[in-house]
């Protein structure tokens, strides 16, 4: 039996690994410990409270008495989640980007060395990497040059478990995977708020002159990857994770607008996001050679299932649209707004 600590379980990614190890893994066992931010929303593992091999526990991983309660338990090994997510909010404002991203990892990283824990899983980025040119790809050795304040949390956190495999001996694994999309992503990222706002007929801010480049990765692709490494990557290594789908937003924008059938005009072109990564892409030689691992869904096909569970939980998105987000993104759209005839 296999017990998992998944920290940020209540996020995007967080809830569809649980879903996909609950599924896959009948003898898993799964304690969700999320501090239900903005982004965490018990929603996303609708029915799965429902399963006796899942806990969840509302925590902070800063918290050092949750987190050892937790260890003491008895886990197997740590999946770790949760962060700050969003680019834009860590340039509005960066504190809570080093409390949970670099400050909560290490308090999960000296707990699980002192619990003696057997594997420990850092989900991280390739924003790390910073952004490239139009030739080549992130490789596991490319130097880190994080460009964000986001980007430098997550980087500083894998600098810290690469330290405590090396110091400790401690058995770390860092992931760093490209651009996810897929249900349950909080409408503040590129696909999901396009597809809201196109459904809804509303502008779709695009940034700057729209060619930027990110390499798009089915969430259910990202799981299985994760899974994978979990079971089979070797400890204090680092395993690069994309599906080699490259598009500039412009074109993600248009397909979205194609398949729901609505008019290109709803494009507005609005203020370029300081210090914005030109290009992603990432090389994922080393997970398809060493780990025999594939991508499975094609970028055309995950987009139109993911249009279609937007539309058909049309609920889901406008409680997660009240409150708090909507002052976010109020203030957000009124600061960039700047169309064509503005220029
Ligand atoms: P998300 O913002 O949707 O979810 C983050 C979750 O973490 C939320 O449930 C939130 O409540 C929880 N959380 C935040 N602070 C916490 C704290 N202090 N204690 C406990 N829980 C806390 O994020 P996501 O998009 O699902 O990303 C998950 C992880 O994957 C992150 O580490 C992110 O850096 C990484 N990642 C994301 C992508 C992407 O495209 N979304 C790509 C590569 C890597
Ligand atoms: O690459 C992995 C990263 O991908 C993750 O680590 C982050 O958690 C995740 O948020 C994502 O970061 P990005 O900054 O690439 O994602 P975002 O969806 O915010 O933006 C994608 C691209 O779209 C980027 O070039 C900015 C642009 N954009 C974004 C928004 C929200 C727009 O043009 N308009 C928008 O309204």
């Amino acid at each position: 039996m296999l017990k998992l600590l998944i920290t940020g379980g209540a996020g995007f990614i967080g809830s569809n690994f649980i879903r996909y190890v609950l599924a896959r893994h009948p003898d898993a066992q799964v304690v969700n410990l999320d501090k239900l931010t903005y982004a965490g929303n018990l929603e996303n593992l609708a029915g799965v409270e429902k399963d006796s091999r899942y806990t969840f526990v509302q925590g902070d991983i800063c918290d050092a008495e949750v987190v050892a309660a937790i260890l003491d338990g008895g886990i197997d090994a740590v999946v770790h989640f949760a962060a700050e997510s969003h680019v834009d909010r860590s340039i509005l404002k960066s504190e809570e980007f080093v409390r949970t991203n670099v400050v909560g990892t290490l308090n999960l990283l000296e707990l699980c060395r002192m619990k003696k824990i057997g594997r420990y899983l850092q989900i991280s980025t390739d924003e790390v990497y910073g952004s490239l040119g139009p030739e080549s790809a992130f490789t596991e050795n490319t130097p880190l040059a994080p460009n964000s304040p986001y980007a430098a949390s997550k980087a500083s956190a894998d600098l810290l478990v690469r330290s405590y495999c090396r110091t400790h001996n401690f058995p770390g694994i860092v992931t760093r995977c490209s651009n996810n999309y897929g249900p349950n992503q909080f409408p503040e990222k590129l696909i999901p708020l396009f597809i809201s706002n196109a459904v809804n007929e509303l502008p779709l801010p695009v940034y700057g002159d729209g060619l930027y480049v990110r390499d798009w990765i089915h969430v259910g692709d990202h799981c299985a990857a994760v899974d994978k490494v979990l079971q089979q990557g070797n400890e204090g290594e680092v395993y690069n994770i994309g599906a080699r789908q490259e598009y500039t937003n412009l074109e993600v924008a248009r397909r979205i607008l194609r398949e729901l059938g609505r008019d290109e005009s709803l494009i507005t072109f609005v203020q370029d996001r300081p210090g914005h990564d030109r290009r992603y892409a990432i090389d994922p030689t080393r997970m398809e050679n060493e780990l025999n691992w594939r991508p499975q869904i094609p970028f055309e096909d995950g987009l139109r299932e993911t249009i279609e569970w937007y539309r058909r939980n049309s609920e889901w998105v406008a409680n997660v649209r009240s409150g708090e987000y909507l002052t976010y993104y109020d203030r957000m759209y009124k600061e960039r707004k700047r169309t064509l005839s503005d220029r």
